[in-house]
């Protein structure tokens, strides 16, 4: 650092870049790292909600920049020029990609609800169908020209910190700490990278699995909360060993660890699993040409975890006979088990799994998950009820399946079939 002391950003200015740097290192780990089928529900959910959290920042942060002193330009000319453009346009990316993401799910057909990190309720844009697919490029564009412009911005950074030696870097450091920057910069390629190596499927530490993956996520939204000052703080602790390359990277490392206590409310223990009671019952109304068709199964099963208390960590899975379907009737009943409608011999059973449940209301959940019949998984949503209390509980509720899109009910009986069957249970669980 040179000898007079360089005009720097105001503290909040710099809390508020490295929040955000850190964040949008997970935030854009987690985007292109994320399954993009059911499995991946939770993850999106958290891409979701951190996203939004990004956008809030920034906001903020462009509301605190209006209001604050920024210290003057230390370069003109072309790369001056080229430095302020970058800064332009990350703010773009910085609103531009949490804005298209949150376009998507207000126009999405799903139409999943956005719960910030499962608690706040977050309303969906009044926007047309119709703009989904264009919002889709943008969103993706907008990240791969976020990553670009991070390299940019970053060998724009290391040139004046190495090169020119103009003491720029101390300007966005905590306590005016160049090392503490360096460490800052490693802990944002670190989460990035260990993010998105964590998650399944994508490299070395798939076989580490999910959990791994969310911890570290956790630590991230921990960054965004109340210990973002101990972030600093560690931070500057790294800054003091400025010579040591070698320690500043492993301060950064420990910045990461730091912020990843266990006290989340996800290393709750596992949620209690239930037996379903037999009894119980599984039927299905249609409408046929202005008269009700009523049927039921027979047989089913499943297996329920679940704390009605905190239905977050829940995990319902239910099994179908397709062939005990009963209208009442031998015949209308073997034509059930035939190709135009449940197809058994190919298809002898359905099943339900549920990817999160949410609750709704004092005694009322919502289940979102996969119903694979005849072939054919798609997302299914289940509502239902609890009634009685401690290791017994009713449970009824319902779902309207959409039949043509498992093809049951293909040929010419099926003419007079409304096309969404309710589905309606009731049962007893003990635990
Ligand atoms: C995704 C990550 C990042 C984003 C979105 C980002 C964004 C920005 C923005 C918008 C500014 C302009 C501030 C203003 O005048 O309002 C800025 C300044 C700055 N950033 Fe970053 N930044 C990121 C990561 C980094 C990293 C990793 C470093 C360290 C190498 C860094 C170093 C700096 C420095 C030194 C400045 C001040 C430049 C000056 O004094 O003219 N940034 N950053
Ligand atoms: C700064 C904030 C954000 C960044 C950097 C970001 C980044 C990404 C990335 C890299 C992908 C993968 C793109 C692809 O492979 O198609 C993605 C997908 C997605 N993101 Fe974001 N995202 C942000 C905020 C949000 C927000 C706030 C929401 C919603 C509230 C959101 C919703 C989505 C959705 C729905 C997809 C899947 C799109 C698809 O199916 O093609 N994102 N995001």
């Amino acid at each position: 650092m040179l000898g007079n002391p360089v005009q720097r950003y105001s503290r909040g200015a710099i809390l508020l870049h490295w929040l955000i740097a850190l964040a949008l290192a997970a935030e854009i780990a987690i985007g292109f790292g994320m399954p993009h089928d059911a499995s991946g529900f939770e993850l999106f959910q958290f891409h979701k909600s951190l996203g939004i959290t990004i956008l809030a920042l920034t906001v903020l942060r462009i509301v605190w920049r209006l209001t604050h002193k920024t210290p003057p330009a230390l370069e003109g000319g072309f790369n001056g020029l080229l430095a302020k453009a970058v800064h332009v346009l990350l703010y773009v990316f910085m609103l531009g990609a949490p804005l298209t993401g949150w376009a998507i799910v207000s126009t999405d057909e799903l139409n999943v609800p956005t719960v910030l990190y499962g608690l706040v309720p977050w309303p969906h844009l009044p926007l047309p169908g119709s703009i989904n697919p264009a919002m889709k490029e943008v969103h993706e564009l907008l990240a791969f020209m976020g990553l670009a412009l991070f390299v940019l911005h970053v060998a724009g950074a290391l040139r004046h910190h190495v090169m020119l030696r103009d003491g720029l870097l101390a300007r966005m450091a905590p306590r005016g700490s160049a090392g503490a920057a360096m460490a800052l910069l490693a802990a944002t390629v670190v989460l990035g990278g260990g993010v998105f190596l964590s998650l399944p499927g994508n490299g070395d530490h798939a076989d580490e699995g999910e959990e791994n993956a969310s911890e570290i996520v956790l630590a991230v939204e921990d960054a965004g909360g109340e210990d973002a000052v101990e972030g600093e703080a560690a931070a500057e602790d790294a800054g003091a060993s400025e010579e040591d390359e070698v320690a500043e990277e492993a301060a950064a490392e420990e910045t990461v660890a730091e912020e990843e206590p266990a006290d989340e409310p996800v290393a709750a223990g596992p949620p209690p699993s239930w037996d379903i009671q037999p009894g119980g019952s599984l039927t299905f109304t249609v409408d046929n040409g202005g008269s009700a068709i009523n049927g039921s199964f027979r047989r089913w099963d499943g297996s329920i975890t679940m704390d009605p208390e905190n239905p977050a960590g829940s995990n319902i899975a239910i099994t179908i006979e397709l062939a005990s379907a009963s209208l009442g009737d031998a015949t209308q009943d073997q034509m059930l088990q035939g190709a135009e409608f449940f197809s058994t011999a190919a298809f002898p059973t359905a099943t339900y799994r549920s990817t999160s449940v949410e609750r709704t209301g004092a005694n009322s959940y919502r289940a979102t998950g996969t119903l694979s019949l005849k072939g054919v998984s798609r997302p299914q949503t289940i509502t239902f009820t609890l009634s009685g209390s401690g290791a017994r509980r009713s449970v009824s509720g319902n779902a309207t399946i959409d039949r043509n899109a498992f093809s049951v009910g293909t040929g010419e009986s099926a003419a007079g079939l409304a096309g969404s069957v309710r589905v309606q249970f009731a049962f007893d669980a003990t635990r």
